[in-house]
């Protein structure tokens, strides 16, 4: 494969010993097959060290990883992400959305994807939050993160079902995926080492291995194409509830996202 792939959030599980993440195992495997990826990382160092203190990994890539900084908490500086790829890069093929929160303004990915949840059936879009806090819900406890995450994750299933409207007729194509549980990667960890312990927890969860397959299914699968705006689970289109494809809902979001952003 011929293609230029950005990846937000890759480096995963640097120390030694500890473990991989989702988006690093996509990297890897994309630029197995070829690919030109940029890692889209906020540290550097991180970045670096996710990919060349592992001999098995460096032995499998292509000398076509980059890395560009980049920070997703910040507005300028997915700005100027923006403006080094646009500088640097003639074309982009793929954008994953590892965090999905990456911003894709003034660049033209043939696909995108982006990893969101199985959690997202617990949120809930409170748009009086957004407008008077800026934020999904209120608090800091365990708890409120995680309805700050499931509303996120339904966030992400809203903007993949907007996005798709937008780009029919255009070739380009986006989904939105649940990874399925991985143990080991950070994401789960605070709430759920809260709740269960670890010997428990592996007997349900997978490894980040596993949980890449959706994603490299919808970045590398052809002739779904039909399906752009749908979500993925194990490789598979799933239903999903009607909260996450309710047109008014997702273009109210859409606009108070572009507001927030100062696109508008
Ligand atoms: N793991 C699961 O069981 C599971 C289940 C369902 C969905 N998901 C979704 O799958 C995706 C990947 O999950 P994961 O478990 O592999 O991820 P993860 O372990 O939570 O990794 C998070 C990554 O995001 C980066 N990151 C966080 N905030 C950032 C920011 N502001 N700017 C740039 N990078 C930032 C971190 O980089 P630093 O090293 O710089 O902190 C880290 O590399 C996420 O969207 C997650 O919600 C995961
Ligand atoms: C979409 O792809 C088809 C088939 O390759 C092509 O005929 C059509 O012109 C393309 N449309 C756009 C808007 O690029």
């Amino acid at each position: 494969m011929l293609c230029t792939v950005i990846i937000g959030d890759v480096c995963v599980g640097v120390s030694p010993g500890s473990n991989t993440g989702i988006g690093k195992t996509t990297a890897i495997d994309l630029s197995r097959r070829g690919a030109r990826v940029i890692m889209a990382c906020r540290d550097k160092q991180r970045a670096e060290a996710a990919i060349s203190n592992n001999k098995k990994v460096r032995e499998v890539l292509n000398n076509e990883v980059v890395f560009m900084e980049l920070d997703l908490g910040s507005l300028q500086s997915v700005r100027s992400f923006a403006e080094t790829f646009l500088k640097s890069e003639y074309r982009l093929n793929i954008l994953v959305n590892n965090a999905g929160e990456s911003c894709i303004a003034g660049m033209s990915p043939v696909l995108m994807v982006t990893v969101a949840s199985k959690v997202h059936e617990y949120g809930k879009i409170d748009f009086n939050c957004l407008s008077t806090h800026k934020d999904l819900a209120v608090g800091e406890s365990d708890w409120a993160l995680f309805r700050k995450y499931s509303h996120s994750k339904l966030c992400n299933m809203l903007f993949t079902h907007e996005l798709a409207k937008r780009l029919e007729g255009t070739n380009v194509t986006c989904y939105s995926l649940c990874p399925g549980q991985c143990f080991n990667t950070a994401g789960i960890s605070s709430f759920l080492w809260f709740m269960m312990s670890a010997p428990i927890l592996s007997l349900f969860y997978m490894d980040a291995e596993s949980g890449a397959q959706t994603t490299h299914y919808c970045a590398l699968q052809e002739g779904i194409e039909p399906l752009s705006g749908c979500y993925f689970s194990c490789c598979a289109v799933q239903k999903v509830n009607a909260n996450t494809k309710d047109d008014a809902v997702a273009k109210k979001l859409w606009e108070v996202s572009e507001t927030l952003c100062g696109m508008s």
